[in-house]
């Protein structure tokens, strides 16, 4: 008899392994999609009744993917969404991508890994392999999955395989998606990550193994700590060049022309979204349960979290120019989620600049065709159409997500003053519009 590994290895081969994936959301789905597009039967679990409906039904509700390639696949039985987790026994492979969000007190909340791991052991057997996508602290995968799993009695690297693999998603990229990033695997022993590469060769294009799934933790938390300080830096660049007079978005983009050593980054008004505010954190705090203080996280952290209140104070300053005064003025923001493309509204810095507004009085609106509807502390409302009578009407309109399909053209044309924190409308010029 051919040992586990050696059978499982042949399954996935010959895509009659079952893959299970646990948490439909921005990584899992379009994963699950991936491996169904190329044969696998794939079940996707989620606790959120919704969800599953909606795939069960052949609908996504992830931008990413396409509703017609989840039915595509629900109709020829290659995927099917449940929240059934007593069928988790009956697959082959599962791969965690449920949220690790922050705590109360700004500490990592792995709860819905515990649970998603607890549900995995409750049915896990021999020759099943376990691979944890979800970003979290260097440690997690040895010191908080592997024991769990082995409270079954069976052994990683023998009789089950468990493996790290950190996702890197950019969600609304449309050059990158799952099968063309490079994908970063590292097991409890060599055979698991043997595994979890040929798990993933069947779908993505390279995967890259690396030691352990300590390093493949330690991936993913570099890229977006280096993403966040590189971020915080040129949001000090652009801070610093209003003070001296200099327009930032010039130099940025003359420095980019050198040919090395240079990699562009641009200001904006705050982080959001569930990675590059959070990973950090996950990464300092790790650092200092050994007692390593890691500056330059922390830092980053402070000026890119108080880019929201610059903004403020930089539309103040806008109306102020204008014989206007904040309290009663009229705001219409434009472009609300974290980032372009995406209707992702988790930690998007337009949810604090609106607070910060009303808060001293100002009558906000918003456009945004990503998030036709908008919940700020107790006010809900939807977005607005860009009429020209609309824009008329305000005293001000703040460009804070740049969806590429807007039409600036008629921001510009109607409205009375633009404070624009992402430089969308380069190349447009009037003395009304206001850069960060
Ligand atoms: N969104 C991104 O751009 C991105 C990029 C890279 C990495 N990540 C990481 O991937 C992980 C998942 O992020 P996401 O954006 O896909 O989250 P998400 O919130 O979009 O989706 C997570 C899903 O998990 C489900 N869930 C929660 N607990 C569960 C449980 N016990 N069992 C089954 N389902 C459960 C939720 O209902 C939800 O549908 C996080 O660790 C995140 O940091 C996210």
């Amino acid at each position: 008899m051919k040992d586990a590994a050696k059978q499982l290895e042949e399954k996935i081969r010959n895509k009659t392994a079952r893959l299970g994936i646990v948490g439909m959301g921005y990584v899992g789905l379009p994963l699950a999609v991936e491996f169904g597009k190329v044969g696998f039967k794939v079940t996707g679990f989620d606790v959120d009744q919704d969800r599953v409906k909606s795939l069960q039904s052949g609908k996504s509700y992830i931008p990413d993917v396409r509703s017609d390639e989840v039915r595509h696949l629900v109709d020829s039985g290659l995927f099917q969404a449940t929240t059934d987790i007593a069928a988790l026994k009956k697959m082959d492979t599962v791969t965690i991508c449920v949220p690790t969000p922050l705590n109360k007190v700004k500490a990592p909340d792995l709860s819905f890994v515990i649970s998603s791991v607890e549900n995995i052991r409750d049915g896990l057997h021999a020759g099943q392999l376990i691979i944890l996508e979800s970003t979290t602290y260097p440690g997690t995968t040895d010191e908080v999955v592997l024991p769990k799993l082995e409270e079954t009695g069976l052994k990683a690297g023998k009789d089950f395989f468990l493996a790290f693999s950190p996702e890197r998603v950019d969600p609304g990229n449309k050059q990158f998606g799952t099968k063309n990033t490079p994908k970063i695997v590292g097991g409890i022993t060599s055979d698991c990550t043997r595994l979890a590469k040929a798990l993933y060769e069947q779908a993505v294009d390279t995967v890259i193994p690396v030691s352990g799934p300590r390093a493949a933790e330690t991936v993913k938390l570099l890229e977006n700590t280096f993403r966040s300080v590189n971020i915080a830096l040129v949001n000090e660049m652009a801070l610093m060049s209003h003070q001296l007079g200099i327009d930032v978005w010039e130099v940025i983009e003359a420095a980019a022309t050198k040919p090395f050593g240079f990699l562009p980054f641009y200001p904006g008004p705050g982080i959001g979204g569930h990675c590059i505010p959070i990973d950090p954190v996950y990464l300092s705090w790790k650092a200092r349960q050994s007692g390593f203080e890691s500056r330059f996280i922390d830092l980053a952290g402070q000026i890119n979290s108080r880019m929201p209140e610059y903004v403020v104070e930089r539309i103040v300053e806008a109306l102020n120019e204008h014989q206007k005064c904040l309290n009663g003025s009229k705001i219409l923001i434009v472009g609300v989620a974290y980032k372009k493309d995406i209707n992702d509204m988790r930690e998007s810095p337009a949810l604090d600049i609106i607070s910060l507004l009303s808060r001293r009085g100002a009558e906000i609106s918003y456009h945004d065709p990503y998030v036709p509807v908008l919940k700020v502390e107790e006010l809900e409302q939807h977005s607005r159409e860009l009429t020209p009578e609309w824009m008329e009407r305000q005293d001000c309109v703040v460009i804070v997500t740049n969806h590429s399909d807007l039409d600036y053209n008629k921001v510009i044309k109607s409205s009375k003053l633009i404070v624009d924190t992402r430089n969308a409308l380069k190349g447009l010029s009037g003395t009304h519009i206001v850069r960060l």
